[in-house]
């Protein structure tokens, strides 16, 4: 059987037709499944679809055990398409591949392997040893729905992708500081969608004190909060900033400040972490890596441009979506999106792969994968450009190895 165009206008074979459905199952967990990956499944007898699933929740069942229970006794000789290879050790939840065989699943075609290095490709070697075919077609679409799960599970850091609104000279506020948006309306809507997609969002003080962010999912109806996070050297957060409202949030400092203060920020609900780095700043690895420890799987970053300039100058962030609006700011001392030495070189700059490009509202969304030169992770905030040789797009993605590794931003349907 040969289907429609999905992607490309080229045919798509049964089995890509499949997976493409399975995929768009997936979807659906993309605001509740974190600390998991996203997964759907689909069991697919003579043609015709005999149950489906996706993975909502962390404890709850797997994708394909609900379009197992979903198919019940016409599991038997049918083919099972799931996104991610089925999960083969005891977990929250029972192994599926134990649940697989016992149904009498046929033929398995997943979509990637698990990148978690404890099970990669023994999931469908457990399966294939039961007398059961398996394929994985190697999709990149479904390596690109779980980006973050990916980054953490083979680093235990979590993905950071740092987000922006600049104006089209390249300003993230105007010269006097003024805290106005410079987005428009449904490129807000956007942002809201995306930080309900993150289990922390972070800011600097300098943007704290600024804009005083609420950082909170406004959008109609019931969303997960991420975390918030600030970035905060000397605890100069306010103890009545608009962002201690709400979610839990982390004040991550360089060193202990007032202990009066401490305690009101800790009232309003704050919890300190000193975290020493270089310059009497935080040391921002460190506190990633502490982050990674207690489950937090991504970060969303939004300012401001001294953040930006240590995160990138430390090589750490994964994705950056830039929101360029119609507007010209201007000024000398007006400031640009990324602080701190930036590269020396065009050659040593940090690129952005498998870009999109959207349109929101007036504004242009601009999102990609960044790829630093090949050279060491710098262990300070001191920006090595000792090699600009350039990893390829597989090489620098995270996880499975999809070709390309393209993203697609979700339609801005603010
Ligand atoms: N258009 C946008 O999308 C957007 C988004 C956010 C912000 N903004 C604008 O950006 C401006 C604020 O940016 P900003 O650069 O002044 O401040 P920032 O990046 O928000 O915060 C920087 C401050 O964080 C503290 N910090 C602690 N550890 C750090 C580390 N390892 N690396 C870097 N900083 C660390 C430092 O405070 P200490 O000095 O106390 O050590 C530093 O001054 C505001 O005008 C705001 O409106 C615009």
């Amino acid at each position: 059987m040969r289907c429609a165009a999905f992607r490309y206008n080229v045919p798509m074979t049964a089995d890509q037709h499949w997976l493409a459905r399975a995929r768009a199952l997936a979807e659906l967990g993309r605001y509740t499944c974190s600390p998991n990956p996203m997964v759907g499944a689909v069991i697919v007898r003579d043609g015709r679809i005999m149950g489906e699933g996706f993975h909502a929740r962390a404890g709850e069942p797997h994708a394909e055990i609900h379009a197992l229970r979903a198919a019940g006794p016409r599991a038997r000789g049918a083919c099972l398409y799931v996104t991610l290879e089925p999960c083969c050790t005891h977990g929250r939840t029972p192994p599926c591949t134990d649940a697989i065989i016992a149904a009498g699943i046929a033929r398995v075609v997943v979509g990637t392997i698990d990148p978690n290095p404890a099970h990669a490709g023994r999931g469908l070697a457990l399966l294939r040893q039961a007398g059961i075919e398996t394929l994985c077609l190697n999709d990149r679409t479904c390596a690109e729905l779980n980006e973050r799960f990916n980054h953490f599970i083979t680093t235990r850091r979590p993905f950071v992708h740092a987000k922006w609104a600049m104006s089209a000279d390249g300003k993230i506020a105007p010269a006097t500081g003024s805290a106005r948006w410079i987005s428009c309306p449904e490129s807000r809507t956007y942002v809201h969608k995306l930080r309900a997609e993150y289990d922390a969002v972070m800011v600097g003080i300098g943007t704290v004190l600024a804009d005083n962010p609420q950082l909170n999912v406004r959008l109609e109806g019931t969303w997960r909060q991420p975390t918030k996070i600030i970035i905060d050297s000397h605890l100069r957060t306010p103890a009545n900033a608009a962002l201690l409202q709400g979610a839990p949030t982390v004040i991550a400092c360089a060193r202990a400040a007032d202990p009066s203060h401490a305690d009101a920020l800790r009232a309003a609900g704050a919890r300190i972490i000193a975290l020493p780095g270089p310059d009497d700043r935080v040391d921002l690895p460190a506190l990633l890596e502490l982050l990674g420890s207690e489950g937090i799987t991504s970060v969303f970053v939004e300012g401001g441009a001294a953040l930006f300039g240590s995160l990138f100058a430390a090589q750490l962030v994964q994705r950056a979506t830039i929101i360029i609006a119609p507007m010209l700011l201007g000024g000398q001392s007006a400031l640009s999106p990324i602080g701190g030495p930036g590269v020396p070189t065009v050659e040593a700059a940090w690129r952005l792969t498998d870009v999109t490009i959207t349109s929101c509202g007036v504004d242009t969304i601009l999102s990609g994968r960044v790829a630093y030169p090949r050279s060491p992770r710098p262990s300070s905030s001191a920006v090595n450009a000792a090699s600009t040789a350039w990893p390829s797009d597989n090489d620098a993605s995270d996880g499975p190895s999809a070709p390309g590794n393209r993203h697609r931003i979700p339609p801005c349907s603010a």
